[in-house]
């Protein structure tokens, strides 16, 4: 599967439609039997090289968990060390997180979501493929259970500022700056950033 462009064209053409279908199609076959008929999902967006997810689905055996990302080899590297460790909680899954949130089956809801450093997009042209905006975030809060938190962690202090603000003038998502950070476990991105910021929100 390829993934051309994490952003919609303003105007969609008929052909970028039609692919667009065929691949959330494509998901959405390989999502159902990863979700094993569970209601309730744990959910990172760019999960990398799953070292967060293992580490999180081993020390929550009562948590359904789902790691998403675009780059297939990183998501073939998640499935072998979920395998290596024997885990039935936790899957991946090659695909983007705006494709997952249009077919994710009305009767699954997330219960948590992870976005542990993203792709920063530092040039203000590209700005637009930042994963934290507000369209993004009103999605993710139609999918999400009532309460249920958005962990975002980033070293690149400047989408960190505007992730906050975008988050702070959502109506669907409250800040909760005294919440505690549910889980550490380093991974790859984290482990080289000598500074990251965190942000905890919860679906109102
Ligand atoms: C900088 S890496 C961080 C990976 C991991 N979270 C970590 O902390 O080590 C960002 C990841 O997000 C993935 N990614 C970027 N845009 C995405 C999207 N729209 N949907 C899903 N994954 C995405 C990238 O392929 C990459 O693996």
């Amino acid at each position: 599967m390829v993934f051309c462009s994490l952003s919609m064209p303003e105007r969609p053409s008929h052909d970028y439609q039609a692919v667009q279908a065929t691949r959330r199609a494509e998901i959405l076959a390989r999502l159902e039997p990863a979700l094993g008929g569970h209601p309730l999902l744990t959910l990172e967006i760019g999960s990398g090289h799953g070292h967060f997810l293992n580490a999180y689905a081993t020390a929550h055996p009562e948590r359904h968990c789902l790691g998403i990302d675009i780059m297939s080899d990183r998501v073939r590297r998640g499935l072998r060390k979920r395998d290596r460790a024997g885990l039935t909680n936790l899957s991946f899954l090659h695909a983007d997180a705006w494709d997952l949130l249009a077919v994710l089956p009305a009767r699954v809801r997330l219960e948590a979501v992870f976005v542990l450093f993203p792709d920063p997009w530092p040039k203000r042209r590209h700005w637009k493929n930042r994963i934290l905006q507000p369209a993004f975030l009103t999605t993710l809060a139609e999918k999400s259970t009532p309460a249920a938190p958005l962990y975002f962690r980033t070293d690149y202090e400047p989408y960190f500022v505007e992730a906050r603000e975008v988050v702070a003038s959502h109506e669907a998502w409250e800040l909760r700056p005294n919440l505690p950070w549910p889980f550490e476990y380093t991974t790859v991105f984290q482990a080289r950033a000598p500074v990251y910021h965190s942000l905890i929100a919860v679906r109102r």
